[in-house]
């Protein structure tokens, strides 16, 4: 055994999880239909049909699973609110949606474990859909009129608001690509989507800050160390735009007030004719300055150039890294680049958690153990990553690991396992992992064995 790597005391050592992939319900206590239940419906979108509509019966098992982070000794538990609960039908507002979180909260609360709720984590209410969805700016009304029951009702008892996760995936796989639910395919909705995503998120902030509420409020962005697979030119360009797409069209107007090379050079001139839906103050709005940044990381890697790419004109190089069960690349040094170049280029002295990282793999249970040595090795060098940003100064404060338990992997439904813990969609029972062992070891020690 080599030496141990310590972490700051007080680390937060989390899991996440998301409403729709877990809570299953769907139609219990007047919730209504988000724009996944929809989705999930329509033939080929979803790996063999599946939807959420019983997931891991999360919505009933909620007690048991939180009895889980306590065997774990979770720290931190980050999770979503379904928004369809709240507010199933226009004009209507649904209570007993809201007393499952009550409940959920009072849980981690009994348990000490401290809650951090995302507003936003993709299940849309699908009436909301048709008018828009996204591409529509009166979204964001119904986005604060949601928003502010969650800061009226929880405020100060959730310690950590995220606005949104991902809005890349929200806006780019669910209008752009289409491969996330609504399923549109048109660039120039994909951008807009975006827009508002991040206008809402700036507006839910100043609203945060107008309550006077002393917990904190920040955003997630999934964020890549993407780098040119050679020096050639072509490469070096294919990875700046690459890179444009997927962090700065992000990261830059949420902490530097505009996007990159606005109206001179960006990745969808071809596809956006009017920018009028940016209007003048809404830059202004969506840097309002937050408390900390979610990163969630999983992959990465060289980008060469491909002219047959839209958007991008660029595609990821084969390498020979070893790859997890959603065919992505092992790449625990993005990781530790993706933080330093945050840190560096936006952040500074901020607050940042990794709000995700965790990895699929194909777990059997053998006679009640679930040996997924693979997952332990690809935490174990991912947490090194950290740990070494965290020892040159980084202000790194906790690492959520993803997930908490196998649950609904969106248009891949139940064929990809992150838990920690083992669901048996049949019968429901959980099973921890021995990377669930192996992670209670690292939260009691806040240390990891070095290799
Ligand atoms: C992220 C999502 C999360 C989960 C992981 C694997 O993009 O935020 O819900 O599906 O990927």
């Amino acid at each position: 055994m080599g030496q141990a790597l310590a972490f700051p005391e007080n680390f937060l050592w989390g899991t996440a999880t998301a409403s729709y992939q877990i809570e299953g319900g769907t139609w219990e206590d007047g919730r209504g239909e988000s724009i996944w239940d929809r989705f999930a419906r329509i033939p080929g979108n979803v790996h063999n049909a599946e939807t959420g509509d019983v997931a891991c019966n999360h919505y009933y098992k909620y007690n048991e699973d939180l009895d889980l982070l306590t065997s774990l000794g979770i720290k931190s538990y980050r999770f979503s609110i379904a928004w369809p609960r709240l507010f199933p039908e226009k004009g209507k507002f649904e209570s007993r949606g809201l007393d499952f979180y009550k409940r959920l909260i009072e849980g981690l609360e009994k348990r000490g474990i401290e809650p951090v709720a995302t507003i936003y984590h993709w299940d849309l209410p699908q009436w909301i859909q048709e008018q828009g969805g996204w591409t529509n700016r009166d979204t964001i009304q119904h986005y604060l009129e949601y928003a502010r029951v969650l800061f009226e009702t929880f405020g100060n008892r959730v310690a950590r608001w995220i606005t949104h996760n991902e809005p890349w995936c929200v806006s780019f796989l669910g209008y752009g690509h289409g491969i996330h639910a609504p399923g549109v395919k048109d660039w120039n909705a994909a951008v807009k989507a975006a827009h508002h995503l991040l206008l809402s998120h700036g507006e839910a902030v100043k609203m945060f800050r107008g309550l006077n509420l002393t917990t904190q409020i920040g955003i997630t962005l999934n964020l890549n160390d993407e780098y040119p697979a050679s020096n050639s030119e072509e490469d070096l360009r294919a990875a700046d735009r690459f890179d444009m797409y997927q962090n700065r069209w992000f990261l830059d107007p949420l902490f530097a007030g505009h996007y990159p090379h606005f109206q001179q050079n960006t990745v969808f001139d071809e596809f956006v004719s009017d920018w009028g839906f940016i209007q003048s103050s809404d830059l202004e709005t969506i840097s309002q300055p937050i408390d900390f940044l979610g990163i969630n990381n999983y992959t990465g890697g060289p980008v060469k150039a491909d002219k047959n790419t839209p958007i991008v004109q660029a595609v990821h190089s084969e390498t020979d890294r070893p790859k997890t069960d959603m065919g992505w690349d092992i790449y625990p040094e993005g990781l530790y680049r993706v933080l330093k170049r945050v840190q560096s280029d936006y952040t500074g002295a901020l607050p940042l958690y990794i709000t995700e990282n965790g990895a699929a793999f194909s777990d059997t249970v053998i006679k009640g153990r679930v040996p997924d040595d693979n997952r332990i090795n690809y935490l174990q060098r991912y947490f090194e990553a950290a740990h070494r940003f965290i020892q040159e100064g980084g202000p790194l404060r906790g690492y959520y690991v993803w997930s908490l338990m196998d649950n609904y992997e969106w248009a891949f439904g139940y064929s990809k396992r992150f838990g920690l813990v083992h669901v048996d969609y049949e019968t429901q029972e959980r099973t921890l992992k021995a990377s669930a062992y192996w992670y209670r070891n690292v939260i009691r020690c806040n240390a990891l064995d070095a290799n």
